[in-house]
């Protein structure tokens, strides 16, 4: 996959008509700017085309329709669809009710698959997978792309180090699912002593929209903030990334930095989608 997106990257007229005639039904019961909008440039990209269901308060989710019988009807309108939904293991469940593929993008707390793909093609990009040292900072309790990631990674020649407040910490069955791939893997509570360490610095945002209990978020808000004086104790060569939005978590002066990579990670989200949506499509030709 990573090496068709590479392919894509390089001769995006190669496929520019791949996919004339298709469609992607976009359903985002969640708010989102990159994947969204990345799907819909892979797919327009590819010379395909989205129908989008438009905002959840404008559409007959708010007369009460299931998902399961919103995807059951969406699914005569388009090629594959795309995903998102606040509840945990909701892509998996809607994708049982139809024949149509459904790309998964970002399930509650759960999954964020998509974001694993360009975030493991950023990491090839800058670092390589050869003998990684991948710190992951922030949020790992709510954060999907995560788990995600962190799943992924098990797949290479990766030592993982989880970075975050206790509170913060790897759900309990994803840190199972690590030990259970064998993964190389220690959890911190401080930057400090790890930094330096590095290849990558994964860092999170702390997901407001998760937290049952505002003053919950309010302990944890604020911690784990990097600058460039931050990095001055790590590798020349390391990379920082984000699957972004950020809040306060990177600021802005880092954005200047060799360091940064964050903005360009979010942009290969297009060939990345593009190589997702020309394996799923040709099987649909
Ligand atoms: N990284 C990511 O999923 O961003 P969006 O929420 O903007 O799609």
């Amino acid at each position: 996959m990573l090496d068709r997106a590479a392919e894509i990257a390089d001769d995006p007229d190669a496929v520019a008509d791949r996919h004339r005639g298709k469609l992607l039904g976009t359903l985002f019961f969640e708010p989102s700017t990159r994947t969204k909008m990345s799907f819909t440039a892979a797919m327009k990209r590819l010379g395909g085309d989205i129908v989008d269901m438009g905002p959840v308060d404008q559409s007959s989710v708010k007369k009460g329709e299931s998902l399961a019988d919103t995807v059951r009807v969406v699914e005569g309108y388009a090629d594959a669809l795309v995903m998102r939904h606040p509840l945990e293991g909701s892509a998996k469940m809607a994708s049982e009710f139809i024949d149509v593929p459904l790309i998964n993008a970002g399930d509650g707390a759960g999954q964020h698959p998509t974001q694993t793909l360009l975030d493991l093609y950023t990491i090839r990009e800058n670092a390589g997978f050869d003998d990684l040292t991948v710190g992951i900072m922030g949020d790992l309790k709510y954060g999907r792309t995560v788990h995600s990631l962190a799943h992924a990674l098990t797949n290479f020649d990766a030592q993982q180090h989880f970075i975050s407040p206790e509170s913060l910490q790897l759900p309990r069955g994803v840190r199972y699912d690590l030990h259970e791939a064998g993964a190389s893997m220690r959890e911190h509570t401080e930057l400090g002593g790890v930094l330096e360490t590095l290849d990558v610095l994964y860092v999170t945002r702390i997901q407001r929209e998760r937290f049952p209990d505002e003053n919950e978020y309010r302990e944890v808000a604020g911690q784990y903030q990097i600058d460039a004086d931050t990095l001055d104790a790590a590798k020349d060569e390391l990379t920082v990334m984000h699957p972004l939005p950020r809040v306060d978590e990177i600021a802005a002066d880092v954005d200047e930095t060799e360091h940064a990579q964050y903005f360009q990670q979010a942009h290969n989200g297009v060939p990345v989608r593009m190589a997702l949506l020309d394996l799923i499509l040709e099987g649909s030709a």
